[in-house]
């Protein structure tokens, strides 16, 4: 068993919470490209060289701790979302770095370390490994914008350190990335790890509708071009059109909605909303997608709004490596005897890319509650340490 020290893993964890720290409980606020972003990047270059990692921070900031040779990737990403928890992302880079240092200190097997950049994608969808995979195009990624209009290649030039070239995929076997689970099924259960067997896939669009801005007291309800409306049309008809094409595991959400000029006393002439849809079977989010440009469609043709849709982003569904999962089962099995399952992800995570290149695992942990994206985010350090002995139980059995 490699040589793991749970306190030195769970010291390194709250170390990295304090960068972006905030909110009530854990909270952390650290985008990608951020003040507490790129410190925390820096933060963790170091911890991979005090391990004796030689570091390379590719051309869009994600940051490799590198080991000699060909090796096993394992990590996560280091960015939060607006408003995130302390472990997601951060756990599966920290559990990876400790899994490194133990086997740095029992003279193997080799581990190198990553923290992919805007895995939470205030730019794209899993924006880092996205390009490092070939599943987005540089050129295309650097023409996106976050939702204040910040484009991806201005933010990228902040992160100090780049190397001009992309890491060599092809020194690894393979990538393991422990992550929280958040959803509720781990806690409800009362099981403490999750071996994933699938990722669903997503499609995500911004779509703009413009009519007309207007007195909000004197334009007569008859004949207003409101964008508000339009919108609030759309989000019904999708819903109807949906029913006979989802199943009880699709979602589709709009988090992310610009009204202009969004005063009281003002009819809207202009929303920018964030259409944003996942399943795990590539045709269905394809019908999805029909539905979703059709819908509105005729929202804009029947209202007289001007309609365009911005550029299509998405990940296809993937299943995971089975030797991998074979290893990560087996080791829950000796670890925790009844009391893990197999279970696909509703959430996004940087092994998608990553599975272009090589074999890739995850392992989950349980959320408090099924909460994540929040303050609120939470795991019992029982529970971590768990996942972190189950992780390199595996690694060293792929040995
Ligand atoms: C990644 O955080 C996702 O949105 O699933
Ligand atoms: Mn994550
Ligand atoms: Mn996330």
């Amino acid at each position: 068993m490699l040589p793991i020290q749970p306190d030195r893993f769970l010291a390194d964890l709250h170390a990295l919470r304090k960068f972006g720290a905030a909110g009530v409980g854990k909270g952390v606020v650290r985008p990608a490209f951020s003040e507490p972003d790129i410190a925390a990047r820096a933060w963790l270059a170091e911890r991979m060289r005090e391990a004796g990692l030689s570091v390379q921070i590719d051309p869009v900031g994600s940051v490799f701790g590198l080991s000699e040779g060909q090796s096993l990737l394992m990590g996560s990403h280091s960015d939060s979302q607006p408003e995130g928890g302390w472990l997601d992302g951060a756990l599966g880079v920290i559990a990876a770095l400790e899994v490194a240092r133990a086997s740095v200190e029992a003279g193997g097997p080799p581990v190198s370390v990553v923290s992919f950049q805007d895995e939470e994608g205030r730019f794209g969808v899993t924006t880092g490994s996205a390009i490092w995979s070939g599943n987005l195009t540089l050129d295309k990624a650097d023409g996106l914008t976050d939702r204040d209009g910040v484009r991806f290649a201005d933010a990228r030039a902040l992160m100090p350190d780049r190397s001009d070239s992309f890491v060599d995929p092809s020194q690894f076997t393979g990538f393991l990335e422990m992550h929280i689970e958040q959803g509720p099924v781990l806690d409800r259960e009362g099981d403490a790890i999750g071996v994933v067997d699938a990722i669903v896939g997503i499609r995500d669009m911004k779509i703009t509708l413009e009519g007309e801005q207007n007195h909000a007291g004197t334009t007569p309800m008859q004949g207003r071009r409101d964008a508000f409306q339009a919108l609030s049309r759309f989000n019904m008809l999708i819903a109807e059109r949906f029913a006979n094409v989802v199943t009880p595991r699709t979602v589709w959400t709009i988090g992310h909605v610009t009204l202009h000029p969004n005063a009281s006393s003002i009819v809207p002439g202009r929303v920018t909303f964030s259409m944003q849809w996942r399943d795990g079977d590539s045709d269905r989010l394809g019908r999805m997608e029909q539905i979703i440009r059709d819908t509105a469609e005729d929202v804009a043709q029947s209202g007289g709004f001007n309609l365009t849709f911005g550029p299509m982003l998405g990940l296809e569904p993937v299943d995971m490596d089975a030797r991998l999962r074979d290893a990560l089962e087996q080791a829950a099995e000796a670890d925790v005897p009844g009391r893990w399952r197999t279970m696909p992800s509703g959430a996004l995570h940087d092994a998608t890319n990553v599975s272009e290149m090589m074999p890739v695992g995850m392992l989950f942990v349980p959320s408090i509650g099924g909460i994540s994206h929040a303050f609120g985010e939470d795991t019992a350090e029982a529970d971590l340490v768990t996942g972190l002995r189950v992780l390199a139980e595996a690694v060293d059995a792929l040995n």
